[in-house]
């Protein structure tokens, strides 16, 4: 075969059937069919002795009956939806963007290795694309700026690297939610051409090497319900504009280095249900949240916050998680804490809290922990702390407190941890700590128990 060009002998089987291949094509003037296409991916994915996902995939039924396969009216592939199948491999961007009709690609929560492929930049007509929670390690994106119509990406979590293409959202003007956080991206700002894409309602940044300020212009992406920038290396203080994102439901902060105070405006997101500022520095009270009635996780531990709680925490209904420890929060707590709110764990350990302890901390039977040590409470444990069957762990040891353990007490049948250590605490251990069975540490020591033992047991 003299007209053979040599490169041909040395990889004969596939470049020969490459070739088998595009003969076909050319006399028929057509693109690689529909099928053809989703036979070649399952061959490529189809590695894993756990997955189900293609045992519906035979040439015996019809393409359009697979599992994860969805078809328009002319019988033409438009939905891949396959996360969360086990799958392992390397997806064949080349040939599933041959796909003429596909808007969803889906593959997210599974094992995929290896790159993205460029040839993604081919899958024009995507509206949705999922290749998050997946094993990419070492690979980074492709530039995306093709993909004009997309409006779901998620990317998060799926072991990428060096420098994200961010340029890619200029024209992205349909995008409503962008997921990509927990990849090890190279540093970069926080990337400015998202904030043109005012469809925009969900944005995951966190623990992506996120740096420097939150740009001011957030303020004009009125559509967010969700704003998550935590792990990341920000600065700066938290911009007044973010008032402006009324629709909020989660805003996620933790884990930076915000400093300044709590932005006047925080008041007029009403609709607030998840505040994380934690493990930041920042400073002044929480007046702007005296209205946030909404709230039911707020996290501010670790910061430089002072002042009094306002009382109206006290009446917020749907408070879940309160944790508010390591601060410089000083004045009572309000005392109607737990009156209304199903809590699973309030902690406000290490500030300069006074005053006695909210005695209806218990009284919708859920609160799990309670972790009240290392600040100057006074007075005694509250008597309906008896009614506390489902604490888990309850410290208030590092305190003021006095008078005896009310009957009961230390009897809690769930407790795992309790500890009154470094109080005024008075009178008998009772025998009701019997009923203790799930007891792993006790610490009663440095108080005033009147069988003047030293009380610390590991159990
Ligand atoms: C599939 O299972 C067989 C035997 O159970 C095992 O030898 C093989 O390594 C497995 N293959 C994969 C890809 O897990
Ligand atoms: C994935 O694997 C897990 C455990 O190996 C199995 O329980 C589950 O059914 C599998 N899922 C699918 C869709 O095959
Ligand atoms: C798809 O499957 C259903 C039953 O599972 C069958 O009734 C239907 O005819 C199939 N459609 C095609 C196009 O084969
Ligand atoms: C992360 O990606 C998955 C899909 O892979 C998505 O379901 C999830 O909502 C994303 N997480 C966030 C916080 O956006
Ligand atoms: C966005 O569109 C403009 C105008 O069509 C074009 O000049 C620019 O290159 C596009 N940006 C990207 C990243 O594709
Ligand atoms: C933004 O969303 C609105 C309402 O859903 C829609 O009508 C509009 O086309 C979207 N804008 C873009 C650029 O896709
Ligand atoms: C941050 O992302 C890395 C991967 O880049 C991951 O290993 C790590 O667990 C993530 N950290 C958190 C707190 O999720
Ligand atoms: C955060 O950024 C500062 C300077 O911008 C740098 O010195 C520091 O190492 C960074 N920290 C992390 C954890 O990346
Ligand atoms: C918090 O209190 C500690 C101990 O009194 C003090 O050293 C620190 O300066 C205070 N920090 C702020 C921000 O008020
Ligand atoms: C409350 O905190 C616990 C962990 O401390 C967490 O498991 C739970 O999901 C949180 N609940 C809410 C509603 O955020
Ligand atoms: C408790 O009060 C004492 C004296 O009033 C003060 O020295 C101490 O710093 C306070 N401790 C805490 C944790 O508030
Ligand atoms: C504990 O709860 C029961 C039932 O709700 C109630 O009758 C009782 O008064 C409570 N005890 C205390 C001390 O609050």
């Amino acid at each position: 075969m003299p007209f053979c060009p040599p490169y041909a002998m040395s990889r004969p089987p596939l470049y020969f059937f490459y070739l088998l291949f595009c003969f076909f094509s050319l006399i028929s003037g057509i693109q690689p069919a529909d099928l053809q296409i989703l036979m070649k991916l399952k061959s490529a994915l189809q590695t894993s002795n756990c997955t189900s996902a293609f045992k519906s995939w035979e040439s015996s039924n019809s393409m359009c009956n697979f599992t994860g396969i969805t078809c328009n009216s002319d019988g033409s592939v438009t939905e891949i939806e396959l996360s969360r199948q086990n799958l392992t491999g390397v997806l064949p961007l080349d040939s599933i963007c041959q796909l003429q009709s596909l808007e969803k690609l889906s593959f997210g929560f599974n094992n995929l290795h290896g790159p993205i492929m460029d040839d993604l930049n081919t899958c024009v007509k995507l509206l949705y694309l999922d290749l998050g929670n997946n094993l990419f390690l070492g690979w980074s994106a492709p530039d995306i700026s093709s993909l004009s119509q997309l409006q779901y990406l998620y990317l998060n979590r799926s072991g990428l690297s060096g420098s994200f293409p961010w340029k890619s959202f200029q024209n992205m003007t349909g995008l409503v939610r962008l997921s990509l956080g927990h990849n090890l991206f190279n540093p970069s700002p926080f990337p400015n051409d998202v904030l043109q894409l005012t469809n925009l309602t969900w944005i995951h940044l966190s623990n992506c090497s996120i740096q420097g300020t939150i740009p001011a212009e957030i303020g004009n992406l009125k559509e967010f319900i969700n704003l998550e920038l935590s792990c990341n290396n920000m600065t700066g203080e938290i911009p007044v504009e973010i008032g402006n994102l009324v629709n909020l439901w989660q805003l996620d902060l933790s884990n930076n280095s915000f400093t300044g105070k709590l932005p006047v405006g925080l008041r007029n997101l009403s609709k607030l249900e998840r505040l994380d500022v934690s493990m930041n520095s920042i400073e002044g009270d929480l007046s702007e949240l005296r209205l946030l009635s909404n709230l039911v996780s707020l996290e501010l531990f670790q910061n430089k916050f002072s002042g009094q709680l306002p009382t109206e925490f006290g009446e917020f209904k749907k408070l879940v998680n309160l944790t508010l420890n390591k601060n410089n929060f000083t004045g009572p707590l309000p005392q109607n804490l737990g009156s209304w709110a199903k809590f699973e764990k309030i902690s406000v350990s290490y500030n300069f809290f006074t005053g006695p302890i909210p005695p209806d901390i218990c009284k919708q039977g859920t609160i799990k922990g309670l972790f009240m040590h290392h600040n100057n409470l006074t007075d005694e444990i509250p008597a309906n702390f008896v009614n506390c069957t489902t604490l888990l762990e309850f410290r208030i040891n590092d305190n003021l407190l006095s008078g005896t353990v009310p009957a009961g007490i230390w009897g809690l049948p769930n407790l795992l941890i309790f500890d009154i250590s470094f109080n005024s605490i008075e009178g008998p251990i009772t025998s009701d700590i019997k009923h203790a069975k799930s007891l792993v540490a006790l610490r009663a020591e440095n108080n005033r128990l009147s069988d003047r033992r030293r009380v610390r047991a590991e159990v």
